[in-house]
């Protein structure tokens, strides 16, 4: 458990010192960030739950954790060191090497049609407009209007645009114990 925990943070930390800007942060997410991901996440057996960003999967081990089917679980990492660690860890789920902006691509391929959550772990606030806006909006033609798209983040200002992406977005959680501390944002489409 200890030795895991220090390989998990030694390949997060070498994967930051090769693309600082794509990892967003230089230790995994703790548990307690993980668990609050997981309590605001929607999922009912036979639905996918995607986590957009695995890392070296400390929020996919708290949806395991909190009871999410391994079966009904994508996790998309873009890095390969870390797919591949992914891929090894977690064979019960589906993990795949892909861009989070081509999510209807990966979706497709994997033929999944009906997701219930959509979580970023991407680091969202130095993005360009272009990357978040194609994000959100390849989440939300994942879940549909009724889905639920989660995005954890440092800032306690919204880490999108959610008005030009006419979004409805509010911090469901914060969470303290997580370096740096935590808000879990939950945006759903505005209707009307
Ligand atoms: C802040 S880390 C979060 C890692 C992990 N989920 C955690 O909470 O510890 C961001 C992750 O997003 C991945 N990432 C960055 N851009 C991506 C993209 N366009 N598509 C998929 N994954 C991406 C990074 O490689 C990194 O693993």
């Amino acid at each position: 458990m200890q030795e895991r925990a220090v390989e998990e943070k030694e390949l997060f930390f070498k994967q930051w010192l090769r693309s600082p800007r794509s990892m967003g942060s230089v230790i995994p997410s703790s548990r307690a960030l993980a668990r609050a991901v997981a309590q605001e996440t929607a999922w009912s057996p036979g639905r996918f739950v995607v986590e957009l960003g695995g890392g070296t999967g400390a929020i996919t081990r708290g949806l395991l954790e909190a009871g999410i089917a391994p079966d009904d679980l994508l996790v998309v990492e873009l890095e390969r060191h870390l797919y591949e660690y992914l891929r090894d860890t977690f064979p019960e789920c589906r993990v795949v090497q892909g861009d989070a902006t081509r999510l209807d691509e990966i979706l497709e391929r994997q033929g999944i049609r009906d997701v219930a959550t959509v979580i970023s772990g991407l680091p969202m606030v130095n993005m360009p407009k272009a990357f978040k806006k194609a994000v959100v909006e390849q989440a939300f033609r994942a879940v549909g209007d009724g889905g639920v798209v989660l995005q954890y983040s440092y800032s306690p200002v919204c880490p999108i645009p959610a008005d030009e992406l006419a979004v409805d977005a509010r911090i469901a959680r914060f969470v303290p114990w997580n370096v740096p501390p935590a808000f879990v944002w939950r945006y759903r489409r505005r209707r009307g």
